[in-house]
């Protein structure tokens, strides 16, 4: 069940995306970038915030998930890698939520390891409350509260990931 009112709505999504893409732009005039969507969630922030971005680009995915027992450790699974080669270049990686961060951290560990010529993360929300490892976030949509969100790509045991803004889910609602 989802809960009342959107958490965010449509329209507020659409014009912070804008405003991400436009700094994103700006930082990085005169060069290329590669950038990386993490899936599933990110597909959808992803598709909207690339049409945004005035900068020549790659685009390419990797689709990792946690493996569920060793959740604490932050070790994850790739399903699926990049294609391309990392080395050399500026690599945007985008994402959909920071929650712990552990996700992230591992991708970003990984990618460094390829030596990219710089390398910076793009989160649509931020759930600072539930960090448990600090990672640099450059470009962050919303930052949100402790509360499970669907929608806008972010699922529900893989639902509601195709609505087109976010809600607060609550199971008994
Ligand atoms: P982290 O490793 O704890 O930072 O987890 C990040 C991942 O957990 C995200 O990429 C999402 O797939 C998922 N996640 C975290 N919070 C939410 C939420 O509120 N709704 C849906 N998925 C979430
Ligand atoms: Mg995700």
């Amino acid at each position: 069940m989802i809960k009342g009112k959107p958490f965010l709505t449509v329209e507020q999504i659409q014009t912070r995306v804008r405003e991400l893409a436009e700094s994103i732009s700006r930082d990085y005039e005169g060069k290329d970038i590669l950038a990386v969507g993490i899936l599933k969630g990110a597909f959808m922030f992803f598709a909207d915030i690339v049409r945004h971005i005035q900068v020549p680009m790659d685009i390419d995915f990797l689709i990792v998930s946690s493996y569920v027992r060793t959740r604490s450790s932050g070790e994850m699974k790739i399903h699926a890698d990049l294609r391309e080669n990392v080395g050399d270049r500026h690599v945007l990686l985008i994402e959909d939520i920071v929650d712990t961060g552990l996700t992230l951290n591992y991708i970003k560990n990984m990618l460094l390891d390829r030596n990219p010529a710089s390398l910076r993360i793009c989160t649509f929300l931020d759930k600072k409350p539930r960090r448990k490892i600090d990672v640099h976030i450059d470009y962050a949509g919303y930052e949100v509260p402790d509360k499970y969100l669907v929608g806008y790509g972010l699922d529900y045991e893989n639902k509601f990931r195709n609505l087109p803004y976010i809600a607060v889910f609550k199971e008994t609602a």
